[in-house]
C-alpha cells in the first residue's frame, strides 16, 4: 500500500515538472516570437525591456537627400579610427570606446560595453505587426526620426513596411543568444544571431523590418519582395544600409539579412551605398 502511494507520488511529481517544461518552452517560443527563415534558421525576438516614452510627430523633418546633394569631400570622410575606438581587456577582449558614436562598429570583433544603453530611446511613429508599449519600438531619435521618412517613402510607393526588432538590451541579448544555441546548436546560432554585446540592437541604430508579403516574418525571401527591393535601393537617402549583405558573410560574420536596417546617417550611407562595401570595409579604408 505504501509502496504504491510512494510510486503515485513520484508519478504526480514527474508530471508537474513535464507540465511546467512544456509551459516554459511554450513561453520562450511565444517572448522570442520567433520567425523561421528558409535555410532552417532563426532570428528571435524579446519583451522583456523598459518602455521609453512614443516620440512626437516630425512635421519639420528635413527631405531625404539626393546623391548630388551630398558632398563626398566633406567632414562625413572623418571616419572613427578603428585602432583608437576599441579597447583592449586583459582577457583580450575588444571593447568599443565610441558607442554613441553614428558609425560605431560593433561585430564579432568589437563589442559594446555591457551596461551601455543609448540615452535618447523612442519609437518611431511607423506601423508594427504587433500592439503596445514595447522595447523592440525603440530607436535612437535621430535612427527614429529617419526611419519614419523612410516608411513614409516607401509608401508613397505604395509599399507598406513594418518595424519587427529594434532596441535590445545586452541581457536580452544574451537570453536570445542562448535560446537560439538551445534550439540550433552553437555553431548555426552564431551564423544569424549575435553574441550578448555583439548586436547592433543593442545600439538603437538597428532596425528589423518586415512585411504583409512575408507575414511579418525576417525571412530572406523578403529581399525579393517590392518592399525588399525598395529598401536596397533607396534605404541610403534616409541615412540607412542593409547592414548584412548577401556574398559578404565572411566580411560580416553574418549571413544575408535583407531586413536589417543599420542607421550610418545621409553622408555616409551615400557613400557606403556607392562604393558597394561593408561598413567594416569602410570603415578600415578611411
Ligand atoms: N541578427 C543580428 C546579427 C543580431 O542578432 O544582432
Ligand atoms: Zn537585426
Amino acid at each position: 500500500m505504501r509502496g504504491a502511494l510512494l510510486i503515485m507520488r513520484r508519478l504526480r511529481s514527474i508530471i508537474i515538472v513535464a507540465i511546467a517544461c512544456i509551459i516554459l518552452a511554450y513561453s520562450l517560443g511565444a517572448v522570442y516570437g520567433e520567425v523561421i527563415i528558409p535555410n532552417g534558421q532563426a532570428e528571435q525576438e524579446d519583451e522583456h525591456e523598459p518602455f521609453a516614452e512614443p516620440s512626437t510627430p516630425h512635421d519639420d523633418r528635413p527631405e531625404p537627400r539626393s546623391p548630388d546633394e551630398v558632398d563626398d569631400t566633406s567632414s562625413a570622410r572623418d571616419l572613427p579610427c578603428l585602432e583608437e575606438t576599441a579597447m583592449v581587456t586583459t582577457e583580450g577582449i575588444q571593447i568599443v570606446t565610441n558607442p554613441d558614436h553614428v558609425l560605431v562598429l560593433v561585430n564579432k570583433e568589437r563589442n559594446l560595453p555591457p551596461d551601455y544603453i543609448p540615452n535618447d530611446l523612442v519609437a518611431p511613429e511607423i506601423p508594427f505587426p504587433f500592439e503596445g508599449d514595447d522595447p523592440r519600438k525603440l530607436m535612437q531619435r535621430e535612427a527614429a526620426e529617419a526611419l519614419q521618412q523612410l516608411v513614409a517613402g516607401a509608401l508613397e510607393e505604395s509599399l507598406e513596411l513594418y518595424g519587427l526588432s529594434g532596441y535590445r538590451s545586452y541581457e536580452t541579448q544574451k537570453q536570445i543568444f542562448a535560446y537560439n544555441v538551445q534550439r540550433r546548436g552553437e555553431e548555426a546560432a552564431n551564423q544569424f544571431s549575435a553574441r550578448p554585446g555583439q548586436s547592433e540592437h543593442q545600439t538603437g541604430l538597428a532596425m528589423d523590418v518586415t512585411s504583409r508579403q512575408v507575414d511579418f516574418g525576417l525571412t530572406q525571401a523578403f529581399g525579393k519582395t517590392a518592399e525588399g527591393r525598395w529598401l536596397k535601393e533607396h534605404a541610403h537617402e534616409f541615412g540607412f544600409i542593409i547592414r548584412y549583405p548577401a556574398g559578404k558573410e565572411q566580411i560580416t560574420g553574418y549571413q544575408y539579412e535583407p531586413w536589417h536596417l543599420r542607421y550610418v546617417g545621409v553622408e555616409h550611407a551615400h557613400a557606403i551605398q556607392a562604393s558597394g562595401l561593408t561598413l567594416e570595409e569602410y570603415l578600415e579604408k578611411k
